[in-house]
């Protein structure tokens, strides 16, 4: 099976290779990227005023399956994957039950054989259930097929377990994805804690909750030798803490979400669940903080911590709706209107972020356009202008937090190993 994609604009953001090509894919790889390729091929894709570019990775997804199907499960979950351009994702841990032994990564690989339309890269839990209280069988994981560790959705509040769980992951050489939140600080907040928190009358989340849980992870990092990530961070104290760590050397990266990379706490105005996050939305001087950070590459890259929940959960009083947005389908085109369109980054950095710096991370060999590559490819209309509508979405929930947002920019095609999965608005199987 081949396929050639002609007269695109090809940004690998990998080889700083930015010019009008074509790219050969023959079998599941990438076999040559050259301008005016002659091929018989099988299928023919013409990207002429398109931007050809490797399919987006996201290290931060909530699949929901096994246990919240209701909200999202690997069939839907990567189908709206699909349509946002990306071909890997990290499937996280806090499904039911929690993915913490061989079996979890068994049933996930078998699921995914059967009903995924991208890569799903498999997360176990740090600590079994994700009680924080004891850590993994972290080897026999990794020979499953564990690229990372997490207990997202809640920190790890025990220092010492913390401390052995960065021990035993150095010797994999694989990163803890680290959800920073001390919830002696946070417990029972609602929204990050400011003026607005306090004329909306919601109780707040103090900077601190995170920042404080970054720099203990940080100096924890460098005791230990381990790979610490920081998952969604969202507060200007953050970011100082993980570009002083770089400065001296630790282990350290981190990921910020377009939510955070966008909106700011005061879209809590209307009291609307669908922006009720964990970490909460920043100030705007937060939000100036995360683009500072892409641009000095203090913030390795984007993830979308993409968290279904149901219509029902999400319609309620805001103490009772549970934390999380999704964000696979809104992605690509409101980071490319909000941050790109309004000049704050360039194309290429943005499209760096979400390709081979999270490949990076994880150790993958993906994210690039490189000749042998695995043939992982996203094809861009950035003239195509729409309002967002989760109504639409191939994701089971609609917690989006752009809703009738007017944006720019849309993938096209995604093709994952050789094989093109969506085209056009439809998933093909
Ligand atoms: C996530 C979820 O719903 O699983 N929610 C969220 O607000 N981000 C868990 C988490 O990352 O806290």
């Amino acid at each position: 099976m081949s396929i050639l994609i002609q007269n695109g604009r090809v940004i690998d953001p990998a080889s700083g290779r930015d010019e009008a090509m074509d790219v050969l894919i023959e079998d599941s790889k990438i076999a040559r990227v050259a301008k005016g390729i002659q091929a018989n091929a099988d299928e023919t894709i013409d990207a002429k005023n398109k931007i050809v570019a490797p399919g987006f990775v996201d290290m931060h997804v909530h699949l929901r399956e096994p246990g919240r199907e209701d909200k999202e499960n690997i069939h839907s979950g990567t189908r709206a994957a699909a349509a946002g351009g990306f071909t890997s994702v990290c499937a996280m841990p806090n499904t039911t039950p929690v993915c913490d032994t061989a079996q979890g990564l068994q049933f996930l690989a078998s699921r995914a054989r059967d009903n995924a339309v991208v890569n799903i890269l498999p997360v176990a839990a740090v600590t079994v259930g994700q009680a924080g209280e004891a850590i993994v069988e972290f080897g026999d994981l990794v020979y499953y097929g564990a690229v990372a560790f997490s207990d997202d959705g809640n920190p790890i509040m025990n220092a010492e377990i913390m401390c052995r769980a960065l021990e035993y992951t150095s010797m994999f050489n694989v990163p803890i994805l680290d959800h920073c939140d001390n919830v002696d600080l946070s417990k029972d907040g609602q929204m990050r804690s400011g003026a607005n928190s306090v004329r909306l009358g919601l109780k707040g989340i103090p900077p601190a909750s995170e920042s404080s849980q970054v720099a203990r992870d940080i100096d924890l990092a460098q005791y230990t030798g381990g790979r610490v990530h920081i998952c969604h961070v969202s507060v200007r104290q953050s970011v100082r803490h993980v570009a002083n760590a770089k400065k001296s050397g630790v282990n350290v990266t981190c990921e910020a979400t377009p939510h955070h990379l966008t909106l700011t706490d005061a879209a809590m105005e209307g009291y609307d669940a669908n922006f009720k996050v964990n970490p909460p939305l920043g100030s705007e001087d937060d939000r100036r903080a995360l683009i500072e950070g892409l641009r000095d590459g203090t913030i390795d890259c984007i993830a979308t911590d993409h968290a279904p929940h149901t219509d029902m959960e999400k319609d309620n009083v805001m103490t009772e709706a549970p934390f999380g947005v999704i964000g696979l389908e809104s992605a690509f085109p409101v980071l490319y209107t909000d941050l790109v369109l309004t000049g704050e980054i360039g194309l290429n950095l943005l499209l760096e972020k979400i390709t081979i710096a999270p490949s990076r991370i994880l150790n993958l060999k993906k994210g690039t356009l490189a000749e042998g590559a695995d043939a992982d490819i996203v094809v861009l209309d950035l003239d195509e202008e729409y309002a967002i509508d989760p109504q639409k979405f191939f994701s089971r929930s609609h917690n989006c937090p752009f809703v009738g947002k007017q944006v720019k920019g849309r993938p096209v095609a995604t093709i994952v190993g050789g094989r093109v999965v969506f085209r056009d608005g439809q998933i093909v199987t």
